[in-house]
């Protein structure tokens, strides 16, 4: 089973966006997927799943012992796929930490700017800290670049300056587009013909090597 935690300092940044289409992306490719929201607040994974009317189901768990709680919901014999939705880190950084504890992969929607390229190194620290509590095993973390604009210069000035500094960024960026912008409280559908069918499929491509860095598997 693998566990998604998607995760940022902020709201606003795609979070919640970016947890609906890639847990769709996941159903429809045919994995059993679990959604967990572990916001609650905010526009909400369970208010969309009902609202949406979704395929699988998403429950609550806006706990700072989520890592203690989700094995005992989520295991290898009824779920392939959690997606976790957190809240912001400013807000509830003891439960994106406990996410951070039990995700197998940490996707970090960010808008290639300096804004919120500033909020880097806060999630950095943050996967730092949830790997120290795993006694330095690593989940694997990739950055998705969303609500970039077609042919700006800034998704690949900040691919260049987020790669340099180490971390992983996914291949196909994720729009600005008003599929996504009106996609909150509908059914969600073809999530895997959108860009992130592409994270999807290339997320699970992903490994940890030697040294310590994502890459190709
Ligand atoms: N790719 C996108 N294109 C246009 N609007 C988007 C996109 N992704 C998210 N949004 C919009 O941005 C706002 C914040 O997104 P949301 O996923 O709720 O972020 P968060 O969960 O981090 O607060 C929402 O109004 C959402 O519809
Ligand atoms: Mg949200």
């Amino acid at each position: 089973m693998i566990t998604i935690a998607v995760l940022n300092l902020k709201g606003g940044s795609g979070k919640t966006t970016s947890a609906a289409f890639i847990a769709h992306a996941l159903h429809e490719a045919g994995l059993r997927v679990l959604g967990v929201d572990a916001d609650g607040e905010n526009e909400s994974l369970v208010q969309w799943q009902s609202l949406g009317d979704w395929p699988f189901p998403v429950v609550g768990m806006a706990q700072p012992n989520l890592h203690k709680n989700l094995p005992g919901v989520a295991d290898d014999d009824r779920y392939d796929a959690v997606v976790i939705d957190t809240p912001p880190m400013k807000e509830a950084r003891n439960i994106v930490l406990s996410a951070a504890r039990v995700a197998t992969h940490i996707v970090c929607p960010m808008a290639p700017t300096g804004m919120e390229h500033s909020r880097l190194p806060a999630v950095r620290e943050l996967v730092a800290d949830a790997t120290d509590l795993r006694d330095g095993e690593k989940p694997l973390f990739a950055v998705l670049f969303t609500r970039t604009v077609a042919n700006a210069s800034s998704t690949e000035v900040y691919r260049d300056i987020v790669t340099e500094e180490g971390d992983y960024v996914l291949k196909v960026p994720v729009a600005r587009k008003e599929q996504f912008a009106q996609a909150f409280g509908s059914p969600i559908e073809n999530a895997l013909s959108t860009a992130y069918g592409d994270a999807v499929t290339e997320l699970l491509d992903l490994t940890i090597d030697e040294a310590g860095k994502v890459a190709s598997a």
